[in-house]
């Protein structure tokens, strides 16, 4: 059986800042609050570009970082909460057109919230070792500001745009050595974005009057069960692998709020020079949040080939995971 390997990473932030200043002019907030709360001290805002233009250009650099030919990749999945078309076409179709993917190959969305990106790493690891494809690219894409109300202060301070990208195929040397994902759906209303479905349809005035249309999040709540459940499961990940904390060169978790962060971080006893992180410059975007951190660490040359990495990410639904790997990128 082949073993699995993240071959590259690529990302995209789009130029345009939004500043913590420039959101005091449009919330009752302030950059202390903001500061202070999250450790979030600017986000990215894709002005003229859709969530596909993030990730293919993300795409683009993962597949030209792992050596690769376009004509060689045959799976493209996309996770993202803000895609293109709220149902179809998929994004990962879209992706897949703008970059010249050849035709035919296997193309498909999945939801996972910020855990997407854990979620592509499963999928993907699978397919490889299977048999089943040879080169899976994965892509994290977030417009986020499109589901943001740039009026409600508890949301609209927390979250960016950008995405991030990577080839998985087979590599003896630097496999995925594991991949844990999970869900529970009981706590489904604390993040949700309620409307335009089913349950809040668009045909429904009071979708829009009551502004369903936008991310909605019970923030303490969240934080709370994100905090236990992330600690928990990376202790799991690690016990299950024989590894311990010394052992990992990259803690890179997913990138909410740098009190979740710092709060799983201390519990495990992970070193600053271990952990990644990007929440001050690009705020929450969500599935793209952990790839873009990977591409940070990758671009300051903290990552390199070999390097143990250790993932975590929490979201709505509420889902969460987990993956230990070693990068097989040059
Ligand atoms: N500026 C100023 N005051 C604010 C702001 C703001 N931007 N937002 C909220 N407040 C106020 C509240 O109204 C409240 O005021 P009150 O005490 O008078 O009622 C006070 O600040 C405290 O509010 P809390 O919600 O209790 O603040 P908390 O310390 O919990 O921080 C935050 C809020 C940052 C949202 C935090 O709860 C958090 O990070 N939660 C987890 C987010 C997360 O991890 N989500 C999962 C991934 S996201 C995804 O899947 C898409």
């Amino acid at each position: 059986m082949p073993k699995a390997s993240m071959l590259s990473i690529g990302a995209y932030a789009p130029p345009k800042i939004l500043t913590n200043a420039d959101l005091e002019k449009l919330v009752d907030t302030s950059d202390e609050w903001i500061l202070k709360r999250t450790g979030i001290k600017e986000r990215r805002i894709a002005e003229n570009e859709v969530t596909s233009e993030l990730g293919a250009k993300a795409a683009e650099q993962a597949i030209l970082r792992a050596g690769i030919q376009k004509e060689q990749i045959d799976a493209i999945i996309c996770a993202s909460i803000s895609p293109d078309f709220f149902c179809m076409p998929s994004t990962a179709t879209a992706i897949a057109h703008r970059i010249g993917l050849k035709s035919g190959i296997t193309a498909f969305d999945i939801s996972a919230a910020c855990t997407g990106f854990i979620y592509l790493l499963e999928l993907a690891k699978s397919l490889v070792e299977s048999g089943a494809k040879k080169y899976v690219l994965i892509v994290g894409a977030e417009k986020l500001s499109s589901i943001i109300d740039y009026t409600d202060r508890s949301t609209c301070v927390l979250f960016g745009d950008g995405a991030g990208a990577a080839v998985i195929g087979a590599n003896e040397e630097n496999e995925i050595i594991d991949v844990h994902t999970a869900s529970d759906g009981k706590y489904g209303d604390l993040l949700i974005t309620p409307g335009c479905g089913s349950v809040y349809p668009s045909s429904d005035p009071l979708t829009f009057e009551k502004r369903l249309n936008y991310l909605h999040m019970s923030g303490n709540e969240v934080f709370k069960i994100a905090v236990q459940t992330l600690t928990r499961d990376v202790v799991e990940i690690m016990q299950k692998n024989k590894i311990s904390s010394e052992q990992i060169d990259l803690f890179i978790p997913h990138q909410a709020n740098l009190r979740i962060i710092d709060a799983v971080k201390q519990r495990l006893n992970f070193t600053s020079e271990q952990c990644v992180l990007t929440v001050d410059k690009y705020g929450n975007t969500s599935s793209a949040s952990i790839p873009m951190a990977i591409n940070e660490a990758y671009e300051s040359g903290k990552l390199k080939n070999g390097s143990l990495m250790l993932l975590d990410a929490f979201g709505g639904g509420f889902t969460w995971g987990s993956a230990l790997l070693k990068f097989g990128g040059k």
